[in-house]
């Protein structure tokens, strides 16, 4: 094969086959295909789409440029989560435990956070000690002595992916859904879950801004689970609006150990538990109720365990940002609208996300919600505290969260998504 035949099928709108599509990935994985010729084809892919075949089989082969993984030995059905990411989304801390403490083993490998949105592993590394980075052995271990297991992908887990993300990346071919799908697919695939709930977030947090696009994200990604043998479901979830009262990562942790102590804000307890549900279905597990587990303790003791068995200091103090400042409403009012692209920005400037992948973050650094979208304010209560260790990057934060929410007049009823949209 030649790439450039390749490229030149896909930028004329034909289909490749299915020698080509396994030739160019491996080729691409191994260095014979160039990343300007890669970069070509991506944004051929862009403009011209690919079918429900050419995902399946570029999905297929590019789980085949490394190892899938085998979880056998935990002895119990595997079920896993996938969110595309929101602002203020911790729902992997308390779910995990939660529908391992319902029988379940919870393989889940994640990543870190990229812009606006916060990445599962940033927000683990806040608790001292706590390790993203284990053997294909030690992760086994996690998962038989603990039931679930929350950490880094190895090396070797769809590294076709790695490097075509990255590319990605700088050449502005995120933004395509056969290279989204297949992205994420191939490394729950990869990862060797029985089956999968995806999390698919709708607004202006989130990937998809609108329902119709988030809805075919949603339906691609199904139909490659399902071709690949994992039992698949969606659902569309709300990121107009943060998950909770927490953005950061610290800050996160707190609200999960919250909920996994049978607390916790409504909407964070509310996900957890329709996810758990449809995790449970999806593995064929029934007869527990995930909302008991949060309520008996049940989830707080795997939570203990896999936390610990990770070398994090479960019950050490969480670290704290120095310093403070809060936003107070201008107003008597309704809070009509609390932008969730907005709220993520400004817990990136604060120093809780990353620019660059090399980037560090800070653990204590983040929004804090007082009020949510609905409910009633007074004029001078706070709305907001924003959380950094640097408070000359408070400027550039409340620029912002200029414009990120609207006091509507007393009395008025916002017209608001609900929690799970379909
Ligand atoms: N997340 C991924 O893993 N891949 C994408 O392409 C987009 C989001």
């Amino acid at each position: 094969f030649d790439a450039v035949d390749v490229i030149r099928a896909k930028r004329d709108g034909q289909e490749l086959a299915d020698a080509q599509i396994d030739w160019v990935i491996d080729a691409y994985t191994r260095g014979g295909v160039a990343d300007e010729q890669m970069a070509a084809l991506a944004m051929a892919i862009l403009l011209n789409g690919m079918s429900r075949r050419e995902i399946s089989r570029w999905t297929d082969a590019m789980v085949r440029s490394g190892t899938r993984m085998d979880w056998t030995a935990a002895g119990r059905p595997t079920t896993d989560k996938h969110s595309t990411g929101g602002v203020g989304d911790k729902i992997t801390l308390p779910l995990a435990p939660t529908v391992a403490a319902c029988g379940a083993a919870v393989p889940q490998l994640s990543g870190r956070g990229l812009g606006h949105t916060g990445g599962t592993l940033d927000k683990l590394e806040s608790i001292p000690g706590w390790r993203a980075s284990l053997s294909a052995e030690e992760m086994q271990a996690v998962v038989r002595d603990a039931g679930a297991v929350v950490c880094a992908a190895t090396e070797n887990l769809a590294p076709a992916d790695k490097k075509l993300y990255a590319l990605r990346d700088v050449t502005g071919t995120v933004e395509a859904i056969p290279l989204i799908a297949s992205s994420i697919m191939s490394k729950k695939i990869a990862e060797g879950t029985g089956a999968l709930v995806l999390d698919v977030k709708v607004g202006s947090g989130a990937f998809m801004k609108d329902t119709e696009s988030a809805r075919e994200l949603a339906r691609t990604m199904v139909d490659l689970g399902s071709d690949a043998g994992v039992r698949t479901v969606a659902l569309l979830t709300n990121m107009q609006t943060p998950l909770g009262l927490t953005v950061g990562n610290a800050l996160e942790v707190r609200e999960s150990v919250e909920v996994l102590a049978g607390g916790g804000p409504e909407d964070v307890v509310e996900l957890t538990v329709t996810l758990a549900r449809e995790m449970l279905a999806a593995a064929g597990i029934d007869g527990k109720d995930p909302a008991e587990a949060l309520r008996d303790g049940s989830a707080m003791d795997v939570w203990r365990a896999m936390v610990t068995a990770q070398g994090g200091a479960v019950d050490a103090p969480l670290p704290r940002a120095r310093e403070t400042h809060t936003v107070l409403s201008p107003a008597d009012g309704v809070l009509s609208r609390l932008d969730a692209y907005g709220v993520g920005v400004a817990a990136w400037r604060l120093g809780a996300g990353r620019a660059r992948k090399e980037d560090t973050v800070q653990a204590g650094a983040g929004v804090e919600i007082h009020v949510k979208p609905g409910a009633v304010v007074a004029g001078g209560e706070p709305l907001l505290t924003l959380h950094t260790d640097e408070p000359e990057r408070f400027d550039r934060a409340l620029d912002a969260l200029d414009g990120a929410f609207t006091i509507a007049p007393v009395g008025s009823r916002p017209d608001l998504l609900p929690l799970v949209i379909d």
